[in-house]
């Protein structure tokens, strides 16, 4: 496995390495949700008759955090990161600093993706999908994947990176790959060891409250109602501040007013100091 750290060093790897490009964009600490995607990269490379590669990049990219401090206890790791990415079978990982990706004479030029960013997180973290999508494009520019691979845990992030690459033609195909969860239902994230122990039992409530959510929209309670429900149940359980639960239309996420095919509940919630986010299908 290929360590490298800067652009030049990238593209001279790349070069070695003929075939199509898996990508795989992370900012660290990773866990099984990465390393499911990773796995997804890998298995999609060797069906290839042209193999290629799989690169993963860790990048803790601060313009996507609204929150210094969020930003500074980011957990970081990066010993633990290259050994998982090995394990997995990741061929090329590239680890830039803020120097190569910000660079002093990069004046902040950015990539917005309206209407899609505003609502949800985009309310709750102003100015992160800005920096997800500006990151995201920057990445892609440097690595140049034929596929890029992402979690459905953040199924925002998701919709507002098909929609960046579908309205600036950005030629690669998306892989969204299913939320890995704990045996207790708690989405597998970075976050989640910075919960205290005493909260962490109550964290997989999150989960439990959005499917029950879900399945009362299903069998035909008002959406609005559901969601009120969900979040005052939350705040019952010990969630300090929910900010929102949401029934929405899995593409364009907007409310929906009843189930339909494709519909999701999307949710963020802090416990314990830590804000964490999860979505289920209707
Ligand atoms: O999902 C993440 O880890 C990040 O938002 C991403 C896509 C790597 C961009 O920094």
């Amino acid at each position: 496995m290929h360590v490298v750290r800067t652009a030049t060093e990238l593209s001279q790897v790349q070069v070695m390495i003929p075939g199509p490009v898996h990508f795989v964009p992370t900012m660290g600490a990773l866990h099984a949700g990465h390393a499911s995607l990773i796995s997804t990269a890998v298995k999609n490379r060797d069906a290839d008759r042209d193999q290629g590669s799989v690169l993963v990049s860790i990048f803790v990219n601060k313009t996507q955090f609204n929150d210094k401090k969020d930003f500074e206890t980011y957990p970081r790791n990066e010993a633990a990161d290259l050994k998982l990415c090995e394990m997995a079978g990741a061929d090329i990982v590239f680890i830039p600093d803020d120097d190569q990706m910000y660079p002093d004479e990069y004046l902040g030029t950015e990539v917005c993706v309206p209407g899609i960013s505003k609502e949800w997180e985009g309310r709750f973290r102003p100015g992160h999908f800005n920096g997800v999508a500006t990151v995201v494009m920057k990445l892609f520019h440097l690595s140049l994947p034929d596929y890029a691979y992402f979690g459905e845990k953040d199924w925002q992030q998701c919709r507002v990176i098909e929609r960046m690459v579908a309205d600036l033609n950005v030629p690669v195909y998306l892989v969204f790959c299913p939320t890995v969860r704990e045996q207790d239902g708690l989405a597998i994230s970075s976050r989640n060891q910075l919960l205290p122990a005493d909260e962490r039992p109550k964290a997989p409530m999150l989960f439990a409250r959005i499917s029950q959510c879900a399945d009362d929209i299903r069998k035909g309670t008002d959406p609005r109602a559901a969601e009120l429900e969900a979040a005052d149940r939350l705040h019952a359980d010990g969630f300090t501040s929910v900010d929102y639960v949401a029934a929405v239309d899995g593409s364009s996420l907007a409310p929906i007013e009843g189930a339909k095919p494709g519909a999701r509940v999307l949710a963020a919630a802090s416990i314990g100091g830590v804000r964490l986010i999860d979505n289920v299908p209707i």
